[in-house]
Order: structure tokens, then C-alpha cells, then sequence
């Protein structure tokens, strides 16, 4: 007995032991792209929590609440998005405290949001932000901690004893009506009930890139001091005898400042302010925070909230052994970003019932109840199609899955600015959407011909891999056929100059054609990383490719990678156009399109390549510090590409693959949530000054394994992949029959090794 339970005890110790020197949580930095435009949300959510508490500032950047670039902090708000472009989304009803008003007078405290920033400088060292919690200190003393459960945030605010005015703290804390884009409609209202404390509201506000708007409730509550008293505020005066207002958004675009506060005896304790919003009510908001926070618990709450992130992450576990801090920190803080968003909204949809899961806050598709600006293509086909072919068919009804993918394939939306796909008409009678189509059904910005064309093709080909998978062998071969239509625009001769007339050397790009079929032209170098002038995003006066230029789009044929090489002149070619690309600067790795070129050398036969190319992004374009990442997050897209990219498995999404590379960790374990069974991956030789990243040989579960990628069953039967590596690239994974698939000839061997 006592034997036994020793043993147990020493299992149970040693398992302690593990996580104590392993814990994932110690690698995350929330901070990181909190400055430089990154515009992450750094501070208190749960994994795909619907509510997210932080700080938010004034900054001029499209911030996800808070920023580390000198901007004044102008409330403190429980909804947020990560990492957006377009306008900064939600902070919804932010809360702000004064340790008392100037000779108690109410009309002494700074109510609207411009003026009352001024009390809000900090210093970024009184800043600590750890998965679940936030925490600062403002310049005028008071401190405020916050965490969250998944509709509710609590804040702690400590005050000082005196305030600004040598007066004892008689703290007030109002909460408005403003959101971070002061987006406010009309009719937003707020009611503040002085026997209970408790302040209610609503107010209509637009979401940050899409159409249509949205109305979202509040419910809060205080604990910790004896109120003194309530009331309301419009612009800068207060009354605490009214206690309930409707206000207009008024006519000058800011919206009119208004909101209701609480006042308190003594700030002597700190004062917890519990909040909690709701997109169907405020009886429903209410009833958020009072089941998900009884006890008005801090320590509790953030507990519970670390450990689920504890939790979320333990499946990924990689050998910290000899590398930099620096990196782990990079490779979780990148896995941690990936789970902010999107958002669990299950139950708080408002727009239609049904008891399936409603997840909110995707940037290609749905934010804040809306539907989003697609950027080119009917992309969710391939998200669903990465689905699909992985495996994922549990509670899944695939039959409407695939009709909602042929939906986008065959029938044009009225308003395709946020749906489906426009120009289906010529797609299907040219096989290309044409620069200046006469597009009479459908309506939305006529741009991106050649990108929209690109990922036309490609949506196709996702969809009939899930016509493959369920059986529609008709509709298969269609969509396989209508994949091709990238062909349509490829122009064998064109040439590809600098604006100041050098020619780069290459010949054969994608251009813009008519309606007519004849060309048309926009110069390759057009809206790449250096070109200054073209506008080449969601513009009227836009260019033929989405945010990227005709060099990175030429790669743009994830299906078919066979076909392009030998149209690019076979695998030097296309490995010799991959090196100007990234050399020569004209990508930028700050923006999606540059994703997949970094691990295009697999197709080429030269995956040795791929890894000195990540090895040359990472740590140099993604370091974790505040100003670390080259781009907005892009709802974790960034994370996503430094993870993948550090594991050394980089999807082609959409198929089955995932691209071989050397984890930048001697050892990453990650354990399927489905299954259950634990994948490996094992660096032989490895070494942390990255001078061996060229793999030599591998096995697979023990066997030889020449190929240069595996598929998704790597993962869920738990298999082992063995790399060992060397200083030289070999001749692994350059064989024709080593190559990942692709539609087309795969007859591009390899190169030779030198
Ligand atoms: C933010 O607020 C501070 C303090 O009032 C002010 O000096 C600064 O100009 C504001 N920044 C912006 C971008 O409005
Ligand atoms: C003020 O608002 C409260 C809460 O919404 C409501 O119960 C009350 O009837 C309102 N009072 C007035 C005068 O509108
Ligand atoms: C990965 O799993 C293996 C087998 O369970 C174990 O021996 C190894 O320590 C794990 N590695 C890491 C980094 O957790
Ligand atoms: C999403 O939220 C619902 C309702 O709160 C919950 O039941 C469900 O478990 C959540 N799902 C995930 C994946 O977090
Ligand atoms: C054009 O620009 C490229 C890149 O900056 C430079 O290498 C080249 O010398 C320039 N050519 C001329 C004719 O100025
Ligand atoms: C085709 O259409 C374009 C654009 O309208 C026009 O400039 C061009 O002259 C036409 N070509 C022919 C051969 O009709
Ligand atoms: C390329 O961009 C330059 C600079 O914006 C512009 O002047 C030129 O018209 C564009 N050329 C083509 C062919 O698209
Ligand atoms: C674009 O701007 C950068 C930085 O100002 C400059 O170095 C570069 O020469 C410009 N490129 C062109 C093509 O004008
Ligand atoms: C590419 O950009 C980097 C960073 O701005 C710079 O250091 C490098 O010189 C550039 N390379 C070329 C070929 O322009
Ligand atoms: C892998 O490549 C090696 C070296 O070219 C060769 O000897 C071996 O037969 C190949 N193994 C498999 C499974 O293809």
C-alpha cells in the first residue's frame, strides 16, 4: 500500500517536475505587436473568449485596444479583435477612473474621451500582461488589474490615498458610450440604477471592414467601497439626479460623448468593477456576469483563466534545450495569438437561431455579427475544403457544406463586395475574370482581375477535392477543369522591367486580359514591396492584383505547381525567380501573399532552400518585442506562419500537405486533440547557432522516408518523423518522386546537389 502510493506519489512528482521546468505559459508574450502597427490584442481573454479586457489608447494605429507607442490610455473596455488593418474594431463602453474630482465638484472630472486621455499617460514599465491578465499603472497612481471568463470582465482598480488635488480619494469611475473607431450611432442609450449600482446600456456601432452594423449591451457592477453617488453625463457636464439618457450620435462625426458613472466614499480598497456585454440583451449580459463572476473573486478568476490557457497550450511541447529564450518566446507567443481569434459568439447570434456553434470575428468573412470585405476569391472553400480532407467529419452535415461552396462557385451575389464571387459570367464563358468587366449582376469593386482570377481557380480546385470526397464525380471533374483557368492569363512573353527601364531577366508573367481576350498590362513589379505610388488594395482605382504584385502572384497556383514550373522554364527557373523574389526585396513578409513562397523551393525539388529562407525571416522579421512583427497580426495570421514555420510542418492550405522542414527546436511533440496520440518531430544533429538546417536523410516511424512533406494522418495517428541534419543540402527530398503532389506533370526532378 504505502509502496504503491509512494510510487504514485514519485510518478505524480516526477509529472510535476516536467511541467515545472517545461511550462508554455513562461514563452508567451501578449505584448509582442502591441507598437509598429501590429495592432494585437494584448491584453485579458480566454482561448476564442468573446470578451477581452485591456487598456485601451488614443494611438493613431488600427490598435486591438492597447499600445506600447507612447499613446495616452482613454479607457479601459471588455471587447476587442487582434491584429486588424482597416480601422481598429469593438473597445466598446470603456470605463475610466479618477481618484476624485477636483474639489468634489462632478463637473470637475474630465468626462469625454479627448480630454480625460490627459490623465491617462503611463510608463510602459508598470505594464504586465500574462495570458488571462492585464495590468498597468497610470502616471497618476491608480493601478488597474483586469482578467476575464468568457462573456465578463473584471477590473481592480487600487487608487491612490490623495488626488491630483491633495484631496482624499473619493474615486468616481463612468463608463461610456464610445467605441475605438467612435463608430456610436444613434440612439445609443445608458441607465445607471442608484440603489444598486449597477449601469446598463446599448448602443448601435459599425464593425471595422465590413457592412452593416451591429447593437451590443453592457450590464456592470461595483464592489469594494460605499457609493456617494450616481447620475449621467453628456459632453462635459454631469448630474447626479438623472440617472437615465438616450443620446444622438450628433452631427459632426465624433459621436457626442455620454455615459454614466458612480461615485464612491473611499478608495482606500481597491474597487472591482465587473462588466460583461452580449449581443441579444442586457438581461443577457447581466446574466453573464453574474454566473461567470458570483464572487467578484480576482485571484480566482485569473487563475482559472491561466490555467485554461495552460491547458490550450500543453499539446505542442518543444525541447527548449540550448535555444535562445527569445525563439520560445516567438514560437508560443505566435501558437497564443492564433487563439484570440476568432471568437466563440455561440448563443449571443442575434440574427438568426440555430443551436450550431457561431464563431465571429473571421477578418476574410464575419466580424461583429457582419459580413467582412472579401479581398479576392470565395476563400472560406478552401477553409472548408482544409477541413474536409483533413478528416474533420464529426457533427459536420458535409452535404451543406459542399452546396454552400458550389453556392459561391455558381451563383453571383447581388452585393459580391462581401460575399460569393463576382464576374461569374465572364469566369465561365472566358475562363478569366477580365480587367474592365461588364459585370450587370452582381456588384462590387472591379478590381484584382488577374488575383481574383488566381484564387477563382484554386477555390475550384478545393471544391472538387469535396466533390472527390463525397462522391459528385461529375461536378469533380468540372471544378478540376474550370482549376486550370489560371492558364487563361499566363503571357509567355512578358517581360518584367524596373520603372527606371532595367530589365530583371525574366520572361513569362500573368497579365490583365479584356472582355475582347486581348492583353492588357500592368508592370510585375506593380504593388510589390517596392513599388511606392500603386494603390493595390480595396481602392476604386486598385490594381489587377490584391496587395501584392504579379512577381508574388505568379507563384500563386498551390494546385498546380507542376504545370507553372515548366511554364517558368522548369525547376532552376523557378528556384532562380524564387530567389530574386525574396532578394531583390520585391516581397514583403509582412503580408499574406508572401506566406507559401517561403516553402515553394519543395516544389522545385530544393526543400533545403525552404529552411534558409525561414531561418531568414525568423528571428530577423519577427522578434518578440512590442514593435516585433512586420505587419498587423491579421487575427494571428502572423502567429500562424512564425508556428508553423518554426515546427518545420508549413501547410499548403487547402491539401494535404504539410512541407518539411528542421524544426528550429531539437525536439516538438504535439498531441492531437482528436485522437489523442502525440506526433514527433526529431532534429539529429542538431544545433542551435542553425548552421545544420539542411536535412540529410529522415524516417518515418522508423522507416526511410525520402518524400519532402507528409499529410494531416502525421499528426493524428501520432506518427515520429527522424531528421537528421548537416552543414550541406543533400540530396533528400530532391527526387521527382520526392516532390509534394500537384495537379500536372510532375516530371521536374530535382536539382542535382552539388
Ligand atoms: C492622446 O492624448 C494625449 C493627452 O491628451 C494627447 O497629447 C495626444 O495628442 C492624443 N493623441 C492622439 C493621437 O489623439
Ligand atoms: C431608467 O432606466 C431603468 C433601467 O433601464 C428603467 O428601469 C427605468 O424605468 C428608467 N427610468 C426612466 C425615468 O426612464
Ligand atoms: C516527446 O515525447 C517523447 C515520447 O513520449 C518523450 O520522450 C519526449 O521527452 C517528448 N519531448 C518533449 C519535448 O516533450
Ligand atoms: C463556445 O461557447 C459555447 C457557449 O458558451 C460553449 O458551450 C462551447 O464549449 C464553446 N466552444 C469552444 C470551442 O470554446
Ligand atoms: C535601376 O534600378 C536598379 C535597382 O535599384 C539598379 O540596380 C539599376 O542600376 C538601375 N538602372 C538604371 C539604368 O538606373
Ligand atoms: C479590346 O478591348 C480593349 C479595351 O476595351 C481595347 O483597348 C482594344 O482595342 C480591343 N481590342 C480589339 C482587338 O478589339
Ligand atoms: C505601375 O505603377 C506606376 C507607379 O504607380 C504607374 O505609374 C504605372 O502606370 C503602373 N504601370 C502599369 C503598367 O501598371
Ligand atoms: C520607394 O521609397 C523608398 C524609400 O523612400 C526609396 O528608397 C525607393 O527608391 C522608392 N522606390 C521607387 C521605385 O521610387
Ligand atoms: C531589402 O530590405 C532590407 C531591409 O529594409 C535592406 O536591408 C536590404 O538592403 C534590401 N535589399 C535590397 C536588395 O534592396
Ligand atoms: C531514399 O533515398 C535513398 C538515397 O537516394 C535511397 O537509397 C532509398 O532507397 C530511398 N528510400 C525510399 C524509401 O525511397
Amino acid at each position: 500500500m504505502f509502496v504503491i502510493l509512494a510510487l504514485c506519489w514519485q510518478i505524480l512528482a516526477t509529472k510535476a517536475l516536467e511541467e515545472a521546468i517545461f511550462d508554455p505559459l513562461a514563452y508567451v508574450d501578449p505584448l509582442i505587436g502591441a507598437s509598429n502597427g501590429g495592432n494585437v490584442f494584448p491584453g485579458a481573454s480566454l482561448p476564442y473568449g468573446m470578451t477581452k479586457a485591456v487598456a485601451d489608447t488614443n494611438s493613431s494605429s488600427n490598435q486591438g485596444g492597447f499600445t506600447l507607442d507612447g499613446a495616452f490610455v482613454t479607457g479601459f473596455s471588455g471587447m476587442h479583435d487582434s491584429g486588424t488593418g482597416g480601422n481598429p474594431s469593438l473597445g466598446n463602453f470603456p470605463l475610466f477612473p479618477f481618484t476624485n474630482c477636483p474639489e468634489g465638484d462632478i463637473n470637475r472630472c474630465e468626462f469625454p474621451k479627448i480630454s480625460r486621455a490627459a490623465h491617462g499617460g503611463f510608463s510602459s514599465n508598470t505594464v504586465t500582461a500574462k495570458p488571462g491578465m492585464f495590468a498597468i499603472t497610470l502616471n497618476n497612481g491608480i493601478r488597474a488589474d483586469m482578467t476575464t471568463t468568457h462573456h465578463t470582465s473584471l477590473f481592480r482598480f487600487t487608487f491612490p490615498t490623495l488626488g491630483s488635488d491633495g484631496e482624499p480619494a473619493q474615486p468616481l469611475i463612468l463608463q461610456d458610450l464610445t467605441d475605438l473607431a467612435n463608430s456610436r450611432q444613434d440612439n445609443g442609450n445608458v441607465a445607471v440604477d442608484p440603489e444598486t449600482g449597477r449601469i446598463t446600456g446599448s448602443a448601435c456601432f459599425l464593425p471595422s471592414f465590413g457592412s452593416g452594423n451591429f447593437v451590443l449591451h453592457f450590464c456592470t457592477d461595483f464592489r469594494g467601497a460605499d457609493v456617494l453617488d450616481s447620475g449621467i453625463f453628456v459632453n462635459s457636464r454631469a448630474s447626479t439626479v438623472v440617472h437615465n439618457l438616450t443620446i444622438s450620435r450628433s452631427i459632426n462625426g465624433y459621436p457626442l460623448p455620454g455615459g454614466a458613472f458612480m461615485r464612491f466614499n473611499s478608495g482606500a480598497e481597491p474597487i472591482l468593477v465587473r462588466t460583461a456585454n452580449s449581443f441579444i440583451s442586457v438581461e443577457q449580459a447581466c446574466k453573464h456576469a453574474e454566473t461567470e463572476i458570483p464572487d467578484f473573486d480576482f485571484e480566482r478568476v485569473s487563475e482559472a483563466a491561466t490555467e485554461i490557457w495552460r491547458e490550450k497550450l500543453s499539446p505542442i511541447k518543444v525541447s527548449p534545450v540550448g535555444v535562445q529564450g527569445s525563439l520560445l518566446t516567438n514560437f508560443y507567443s505566435g501558437i497564443y495569438r492564433t487563439m484570440i481569434n476568432p471568437q466563440n459568439y455561440t448563443g449571443e447570434n442575434p440574427r438568426w437561431k440555430s443551436s450550431e456553434p457561431y464563431f465571429d470575428s473571421f477578418y476574410y468573412c464575419r466580424m461583429s455579427l457582419n459580413k467582412g470585405f472579401t479581398q479576392g476569391g470565395s476563400n472560406a472553400d478552401n477553409v472548408l475544403a482544409d477541413t474536409f480532407i483533413k478528416g474533420i467529419k464529426d457533427g459536420i452535415d458535409w452535404e451543406d457544406g459542399y452546396a454552400a461552396v458550389v453556392k459561391d462557385a455558381e451563383v453571383e451575389p447581388y452585393d459580391w463586395c462581401c460575399e460569393g464571387r463576382g464576374g461569374l459570367d465572364s469566369w465561365k464563358t472566358l475562363g478569366y475574370v477580365p480587367v474592365e468587366d461588364f459585370d450587370y449582376k452582381g456588384f462590387g469593386t472591379m478590381t484584382r482581375s488577374i488575383s481574383r482570377t488566381l484564387e477563382y481557380a484554386y477555390n475550384d480546385f478545393c471544391i472538387s477535392q469535396i466533390a472527390h470526397g463525397l462522391g459528385h464525380t461529375a461536378d469533380r471533374d468540372k471544378y478540376l477543369e474550370s482549376s486550370n483557368n489560371w492558364k487563361n492569363l499566363f503571357r509567355p512573353d512578358q517581360t518584367s522591367c524596373r520603372w527606371n527601364g532595367t530589365n530583371t531577366g525574366f520572361t513569362g508573367f500573368f497579365q490583365p486580359r479584356y472582355l475582347n481576350r486581348t492583353w492588357g498590362c500592368q508592370n510585375p513589379l506593380n504593388c510589390s514591396n517596392l513599388d511606392n505610388y500603386s494603390a493595390c488594395s480595396l481602392q476604386t482605382t486598385g490594381s489587377e492584383t490584391f496587395e501584392s504584385s504579379i512577381w508574388e502572384y505568379n507563384f500563386f497556383v498551390p494546385h498546380n505547381q507542376a504545370t507553372l514550373l515548366t511554364l517558368l522554364g522548369g525547376p532552376a527557373a523557378f528556384t532562380a525567380r524564387l530567389d530574386y523574389l525574396h532578394n531583390n526585396n520585391i516581397t514583403y513578409i509582412g503580408n499574406e501573399p508572401s506566406f507559401l513562397t517561403i516553402f515553394q523551393y519543395h516544389y522545385s525539388g530544393r526543400p533545403a532552400l525552404s529552411s534558409l529562407r525561414a531561418h531568414s525571416y525568423i528571428p530577423a522579421y519577427f522578434r518578440p518585442t512590442p514593435d516585433g512583427l512586420p505587419g498587423n497580426d491579421d487575427s494571428g495570421a502572423m502567429g500562424s506562419f512564425v508556428a508553423f514555420a518554426m515546427m518545420g510542418l508549413f501547410p499548403n492550405p487547402g491539401q494535404n500537405v504539410y512541407l518539411i522542414t528542421p524544426p528550429f527546436f531539437e525536439e516538438v511533440n504535439i498531441t492531437s486533440p482528436v485522437t489523442g496520440k502525440t506526433a514527433r518531430v526529431r532534429n539529429v544533429g542538431f544545433d542551435a547557432g542553425y548552421k545544420n538546417v539542411y536535412i540529410q536523410s529522415a524516417t518515418l516511424d522508423g522507416e526511410a522516408y525520402n518524400k519532402s512533406w507528409v499529410d494531416h494522418s502525421f499528426f493524428t495517428e501520432g506518427k515520429e518523423l527522424v531528421l537528421v541534419l548537416g552543414e550541406r543540402e543533400s540530396a533528400w527530398g530532391t527526387g521527382v518522386e520526392d516532390l509534394p503532389p500537384s495537379l500536372g506533370d510532375n516530371c521536374n526532378s530535382g536539382k542535382e546537389p552539388e
